[in-house]
This record gives structure tokens, sequence and C-alpha cells, in this order.
């Protein structure tokens, strides 16, 4: 079991926890038609890097930010901050979204609750023509030794593009459009984490903290090794 608080330390003041960039925000609000003045919820909101850009795209937005890990959490409210009472952070689970939104916007978090499970229980928190966008591991083509050992840990199953559109119509939606992220929103994700890692490494880190940096820093090294074969697919659904 790897020690939370090294985890505190190694990812606290980075910019996000998953991979992603700003343009794939803006192209789920695009594929999702997210009006002006929508209510969006950011679940699983990490540090707030896509709550800001959430913001940004749309001036007159309501957004609810949530996660359930009490720094990221802080940190995402600090970000936030200068948008006033609009955007809203709050420390909670996103198995229960308040209210009702437009878009549901979930980056590389919605696997922690199960991808059907996340969708057939967001349902409820969706306003009439409200949309889900979320990003979910995906094997961009028949998998490889490198692919499998990826994604070993993660908690359900990995599938193809096909798979996930299986189970979105299992959840009872379907699919507005998807893209695949593969290559920059990983770099976007793993560079600045990288770093973080070798500044650590130099301030002579504690046994805990090392068991931490070597983990993380496998994990990066697997991603540069085989940068084609990582992926998440960005989907945007609505109810079927
Ligand atoms: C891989 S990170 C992605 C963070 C952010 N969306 C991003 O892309 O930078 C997954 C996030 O989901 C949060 N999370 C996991 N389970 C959750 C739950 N049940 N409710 C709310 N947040 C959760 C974690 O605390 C973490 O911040």
């Amino acid at each position: 079991m790897l020690a939370p608080d090294a985890f505190f330390t190694l990812y606290s003041g980075l910019d996000r926890e998953g991979p992603g960039l700003p343009e794939d925000v803006l192209w789920a609000l695009g594929v999702a038609g997210t009006p002006e003045a929508a209510a969006i919820c950011d679940a699983g909101c990490g540090s707030g890097a896509d709550t800001v850009t959430l913001a940004e795209a749309r001036p007159g937005a309501r957004i609810t930010a949530i996660d359930i890990t009490p720094s990221l959490a802080a940190e995402a409210r600090a970000r936030a901050a200068r948008f006033g009472d609009r955007v809203r952070v709050r420390e909670g689970n996103m198995a229960d979204l308040p209210g009702k939104f437009d878009l549901v916007w979930c980056a590389g978090a919605a696997y922690f609750l199960g991808l059907e499970a996340a969708l057939r229980g967001w349902r409820g928190a969706l306003a009439p023509g409200g949309r889900i966008a979320f990003s979910e591991p995906v094997y961009p083509h028949p998998p490889t030794a490198a692919m499998l050992d990826f994604w070993q840990d993660v908690p359900g199953s990995v599938t193809d593009l096909d798979g996930i559109i299986a189970r979105i119509a299992a959840a009872g939606y379907r699919s507005l459009g998807h893209r695949l992220l593969i290559g920059a929103p990983w770099a976007a994700y793993y560079a600045p984490l990288e770093a973080r890692i070798a500044k650590l490494r130099a301030a002579q880190p504690s046994p805990e903290l090392s068991l931490v940096l070597d983990s993380s820093a496998r994990e990066i090294a697997a991603w540069q090794a085989s940068p084609d074969d990582i992926a998440y697919a960005l989907f945007v659904v609505e109810p079927a």
C-alpha cells in the first residue's frame, strides 16, 4: 500500500491529475451543444484544470465541481476563486450529484464508480436535453502486452471502442461522438509529473515517498515506451 501523504506530496500543485487538454473540453462542449447559460458539473474535478476551462469557455454558465479528495477540492476551489459565485467547488462523492445539469463533464474519473453505474446514476442529475461527456481508458487497437500491463490496476475492465459503446447502450444512453486522447493529452499530464518526480528525488525523499516516486516513474516510462498504445476515449452521450 502506497502512503497517501506521499501521493499528496507528489501531486499537490500540479495542473491536472489525468490526461487531457483544454481543446478536448471545447470539443465536448461543441458536440454536446452546451448553451451559454448552462448548468455544468465537473465530476471528479481533481485540482480543477477543466473546471477553469469550462468556466472560461462558458462565461454565462454556473459550474459545480466535485471531488472526493479534500486536498484536490481545495486546490480546485482556490484556482476557481476568480470566477466568484458562479463556480462552486464541493468536496464530496460524485455518485450523488446535486442538481440538474445541462452537461456533466467527467475527465478520467467515471471508472472509479464503474462507467455503467456512473451513467445510470447521473441520469437523474441531467436537465431536459442534458448530456454527459466522459473520458475512459480504451484499447485503441488489439491489446499488446504493454497495454495489458499498463492498465492492470484500473478498476473495471478496459475495452476497445465498441466495448465502451456497448456499455453506454447498456446504461441507457447513445453516443453523440467520440475522440481518442493519445499522445499530447498524456504529455500534458506526465511532463509536469516527471519534472516533479525529478525535483523530489533531488531532495532526499523519505522511503515512503521514494516508493511513490518509483511507481509513478514506472508508469511514465511505460507510457513513453508505447505512447501510441495508451489511450482514453472521450465520449459525449445523451439518454437514449
Ligand atoms: C485521474 S483523476 C482526474 C482528475 C481531473 N478530472 C483531471 O482530469 O485532472 C480522478 C479524480 O477523481 C476523483 N474521484 C475518485 N472517486 C471519486 C468519487 N467517488 N467522487 C468524487 N471524486 C472522485 C479523485 O479524487 C481524482 O481527483
